[in-house]
């Protein structure tokens, strides 16, 4: 029987990139995908005809009993559904918190009488302070703002309630586009777009990140995935999930313009503290991969490799 496979939060910037990757795969899996806004663009339709679409609320727990009925107990779960915009968690935290803890995804996964789903959960380098470079996983996680502070609820909630599970701390996810285009601006793309322009544009200097590239983070979770549809153990993973380049918006903005061939004169170094985002970011959370690449022996690109990648394939579109 097809083992089953079901995105949580599949419309958005990873859910849509996920949904590909397994796309492919699609005569061995059976695949499902959450949503949560109506309707469903139809450049969205067209891109996935052979998976099922389940409308849910993550806030009120609405909709998976459908799931439950029509598609029946996942053998893998990827929960990409958040509230991600840290300033919109700023403006209200009681959402942000209900969204972003998934207690009514694992209260619905307890309905099932085995535990045989994997749940795979995307947490950020946000729950880390931000006062040191190269974070561990065992390093002690201070989030700063309403964002990081509901991502590590949720990792809290998982590991208390779930016996089956692998927790990805993500940096920057940047990439092509999605194939029904997502309304935010995406890193790369951003960059590319204002240096373009052959003015001069203001960076931060003094907050770093190890961006990852969607496929990258992908062929972690095929891998994840593979691992236990191929008969491994439970498991109770936490992973950073970074680049392997600890890199400022500067050096990000200076790989782009380096690929494109812009003058990275035009890029002017600005402290971060000299803007109100109307939320507290973190300095430095740039994360030590080792467990990542020893765990599953995925080495994510560099920076500049995923930039050239990334601006290669927007080209092809
Ligand atoms: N993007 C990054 O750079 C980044 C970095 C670190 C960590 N992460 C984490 O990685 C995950 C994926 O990020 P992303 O950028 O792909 O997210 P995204 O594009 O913002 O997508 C969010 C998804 O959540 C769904 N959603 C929102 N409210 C919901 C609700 N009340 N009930 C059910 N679903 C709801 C949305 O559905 P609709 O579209 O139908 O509304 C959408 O599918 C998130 O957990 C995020 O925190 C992302």
């Amino acid at each position: 029987m097809s083992k089953k496979i079901l995105v949580v939060g599949g419309t958005g910037y990873l859910g849509q990139h996920l949904l590909q990757s397994y796309s492919y795969a699609r005569q061995s899996l059976a695949l499902a995908f959450t949503y949560h806004s109506t309707p469903l663009p139809q450049p969205f339709l067209d891109a996935f005809p052979h998976s099922l679409p389940f409308q849910i609320d993550l806030k009120s727990g609405i909709g998976f009993e459908a799931i439950s009925s029509v598609f029946g107990q996942p053998d893998v779960v990827i929960n990409c559904a958040a509230i991600s915009v840290p300033r919109a968690c700023e403006i209200d935290p009681d959402t942000a918190n209900a969204i972003n803890v998934p207690s009514s995804l694992v209260k619905w996964l307890q309905t099932f009488k085995q535990n045989n789903t994997l749940l795979i959960h995307l947490s950020t380098d946000q729950v880390y302070e931000g006062e040191k470079s190269f974070y561990k996983e065992e390093d002690i996680a201070i989030p700063v703002n309403v964002y990081g502070k509901t991502k590590l609820a949720a990792e809290k909630f998982i590991a208390e309630n779930f016996p089956n599970f692998a927790i990805l701390r993500s940096s920057i996810i940047y990439g092509p586009q999605t194939l029904s285009p997502v309304p935010k601006s995406l890193p790369v793309q951003w960059m590319d777009c204002v240096l373009s322009k052959r003015e001069t544009v203001e960076f931060f200097h003094d907050e770093f990140r190890c961006p990852i590239y969607v496929k990258d983070l992908i062929t972690i979770i095929l891998a994840l995935t593979n691992q236990w549809i191929s008969g491994s153990k439970q498991m109770q993973l936490l992973l950073n999930a970074g680049g392997p380049d600890r890199v400022s918006r500067v050096q990000m903005a200076e790989a782009v313009a380096q690929v494109r061939g812009y003058d990275t004169s035009l890029i002017k170094p600005v402290s971060a503290s000299s803007v109100d985002r109307g939320v507290k970011s973190p300095a430095d959370i740039s994360m030590d991969i080792t467990r990542l690449v020893q765990t599953l022996k995925i080495n994510p690109v560099s920076f500049k490799d995923g930039v050239k990648l990334t601006l290669a394939t927007e080209a092809t579109r």
